[in-house]
């Protein structure tokens, strides 16, 4: 048996390319109607979580055999058995990097230190399965403080021919993506972006139109870890959702990107300063700056009822540092994103629910999945009445 969902027809479109960033839409079975003519049979694959978050989880699932798909491309591991053999396929089964994300046209895999050696016939069997992809880079995780991306060029493709380990110097990584209709400029070797965490961003959009229903006016919202703003992507699109932007980050290079977006979404007036410092163009705050420092500056206090706080592994240190920027005469929301031990999921809820101004907060810490043996990565709403 295998999980489907069941989408009106109207909104299959937005849905597959929803599970197809999250890596979440089978590879292998297809999708197809009901009985009825008016839904479609949305085949989930198996790593696929059994509760999806939202706005996923507003669509029944359906167990049934799944329909296997009449694909004339072939999957990539049929291309690779091609290239090493039943035998080696075989003999790696679990190990192959079965997942990858896509960035624009360029795909980012991890790729384990046993397989190694069949590198070439990887990238060559995944751009085959994937002909619209160019670049096939290794994702070496992130690190430093910008949670950067290493990356290192695996496969390039160049007129129809595939050339492997091109070198950095010699590839365009720089791309334009598109989600919920928004165009977003990205360069996930200079700064960060996932393309995995459009459900997050889909929920801060859900999230900000209930605070605007109960505000009753357009919400002013700071992302002060914004990267190259595609959080705010899903937010400026909405009509008359938001009022007033903070938009700042600690990378250079994620702020050039983010004000040419917000120029694209926002209107040519967003001006960068010199050296990207935080600068303020009517509705819009833009700029580098340490997230530490924003409560210095007495513009920014008690004036946001949104924020955005996606640094995983800082959110508990940054909370009480940002809590000041709220404006608490009027309902808040926080989002984010928080690693936590297994066993201390209830102990971290308790310490949020403390920093809050208004004892009747409410804390939401939804785990969504392990980020190692011991710690979950959870999905955080904090709702300040
Ligand atoms: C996990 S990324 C999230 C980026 C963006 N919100 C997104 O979802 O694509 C965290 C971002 O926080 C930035 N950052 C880290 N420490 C910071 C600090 N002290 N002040 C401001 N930004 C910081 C990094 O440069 C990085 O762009």
């Amino acid at each position: 048996m295998n999980a489907h969902l069941i989408i009106p027809n109207h909104e299959v479109q937005a849905t597959i390319e929803l599970l197809l960033s999250e890596g979440w839409l089978s590879q292998t079975l297809r999708i197809h109607s009901d009985e009825s003519g008016e839904f479609r049979l949305v085949p989930l694959d198996s790593d696929a979580p059994r509760n999806l978050p939202p706005p996923l989880d507003r669509y029944h699932v359906l167990d049934k055999e799944g329909k296997p798909t009449q694909n004339r491309k072939p999957s990539w591991q049929s291309a690779l058995e091609s290239l090493v053999g039943i035998e080696i396929v075989e003999e790696y089964e679990s190990i192959w990097p079965a997942s990858h994300e896509f960035i624009g046209d360029m795909m980012l895999l991890k790729i384990e230190e046993e397989v190694r050696i069949y590198e070439e016939q990887i990238v060559k069997s995944k751009m085959e399965s994937h002909p619209h992809i160019r670049l096939v880079l290794e994702d070496r995780g992130v690190k430093g403080e910008f949670r950067v991306r290493d990356l290192r060029p695996m496969g390039l493709r160049i007129n129809g021919r595939i050339k492997v380990n091109p070198g950095l110097d010699a590839v365009q990584t720089r791309v334009e993506v598109k989600e919920s209709g928004q165009t977003i400029i990205c360069d996930p070797a200079v700064a960060y972006y996932s393309s995995r965490l459009q459900t997050e961003r889909i929920q801060n959009a859900i999230e900000a139109e209930e605070l605007r229903a109960k505000i009753g006016s357009p919400i002013a919202v700071a992302d002060p870890f914004c990267g190259v703003g595609p959080a705010l992507a899903h937010l400026v699109n909405r009509p008359n959702l938001v009022g007033q932007i903070l938009a700042s980050d600690l990378n250079p290079e994620a702020i050039s990107m983010l004000n040419e977006n917000l120029r694209r979404w926002c209107g040519s007036d967003i001006a960068g300063s010199s050296q990207g410092k935080l600068q303020r163009n009517n509705d819009v705050w833009s700029g580098v700056q340490d997230a530490r420092e924003l409560a210095e500056n007495p513009e920014l206090l008690g004036r946001w009822n949104m924020m955005i706080i996606n640094l995983p592994h800082s959110f508990a240190e940054f909370l009480p540092l940002l809590i000041p920027l709220m404006d608490a005469t009027k309902p808040f929301v926080i989002r984010g994103r928080l690693v936590c031990r297994h066993d201390e999921i209830t102990e971290n809820h308790q310490q949020l629910l403390e920093q809050m101004p208004n004892s009747n907060a409410q804390v939401v810490l939804d785990p969504r999945r392990d980020y190692s043996p011991i710690t979950s990565l959870c999905s955080v709403t904090i709702r300040n009445p």
